[in-house]
């Protein structure tokens, strides 16, 4: 079922209207950016590192964003109300504007700002429980991977190689080096320590730094540095961390059991303590999960 109303431009308006002209440089040149955010029992989750996220994005590309914090918040406040969202994703996008195709672009265009609000977007409880599947790709995206554009190209054929092999995520090596996944951030455990790539060209995940947060507190040894792909061969646990991934166990990579070939212990920390979170900055009642 599509979404009762839309947020575009300023106005909430029915899902069939919410159109946008042919040449917005969003269509032809993924020139936008976009923020994915969670919202549980009717309360976002860390809207404000979305939208901070969100503002550095428009700053690296000059894109001038039309709307302070607060107003963001109001807005996106009412359109998952306007649509009924309890428990769901919000999916904001801002582009440069509309103008006659040209690699440049004109000075003063108005930037196109959409944003939806969808029910649903929990993993399915046999993710949670049994874990997920992943495949390694090469990374051959940019160099500003820092950046939430909507150029998904390589993020969308890589996800759609891991869907053709029976898997959930598909993992970018860059140089022999674990990056992240295509819409995840990713942490090894080996020897006890909680590996994940440092913030350096992969983008800095909401998620991944409540993960940080969570697996410090527990008083595991964190590592921020970059992780050799060869060690998943002799990895513990591997986990994934997202908007929409929560926290999730990878049990098989490339065809080959990752540990015991079941979420491990570290696991059930990590995703206890993110649920844990989640209850305690939005009041909403979570499921705490196997191991919690
Ligand atoms: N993707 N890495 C990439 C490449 C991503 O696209 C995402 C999120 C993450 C995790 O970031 P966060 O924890 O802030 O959601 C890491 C969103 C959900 C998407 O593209 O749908």
């Amino acid at each position: 079922m599509p979404p009762e109303v839309v947020f575009l431009n300023g106005s909430f308006v029915p899902y069939e209207q919410a159109v946008v002209p042919v040449e917005d440089r969003g269509f032809l040149f993924a020139d936008a950016i976009y923020e994915v955010i969670r919202c549980y029992g009717g309360r976002f989750f860390r809207l404000d590192d979305h939208l901070e996220r969100l503002e550095q994005s428009a700053a690296a590309l000059d894109i001038p964003l039309p709307y302070d914090r607060a107003r963001w918040a109001a807005l996106l406040d009412e359109l998952i109300r306007r649509n009924g969202v309890r428990d769901g994703s919000v999916y904001v996008q801002v582009s440069r504007g509309v103008a006659p195709r040209s690699h440049a672009w004109p000075q003063g265009l108005q930037p196109t700002v959409v944003a939806i609000a969808r029910p649903g977007g929990t993993p399915p409880a046999e993710a949670v429980e049994r874990g997920v599947k992943a495949i390694t790709v090469p990374d051959n995206r940019w160099g500003l991977c820092w950046v939430k554009t909507t150029g998904l190209l390589p993020n969308v054929l890589a996800k759609q190689q891991a869907a053709r092999a029976g898997a959930y995520e598909a993992l970018f090596v860059r140089d022999g080096l674990l990056t992240e996944g295509t819409s995840s951030n990713v942490f090894v455990v080996l020897d006890g320590i909680l590996y994940t790539h440092p913030l350096a060209n992969i983008l800095p995940g909401v998620t991944r730094a409540v993960v940080l947060d969570v697996a410090r507190q527990a008083g595991l040894a964190v590592r921020e540095q970059a992780i050799p792909a060869v060690w998943l061969e002799r990895a513990e646990e591997v986990i994934l961390s997202g908007t929409n991934s929560e926290v999730l166990a990878v049990v098989e990579i490339d065809g080959r059991p990752v540990g015991g070939g079941r979420p491990g212990p570290v696991f059930a920390r990590l995703r206890e303590g993110y649920l844990a979170r989640v209850a305690a900055e939005t009041g909403a009642a979570v499921e705490p999960g196997p191991g919690a």
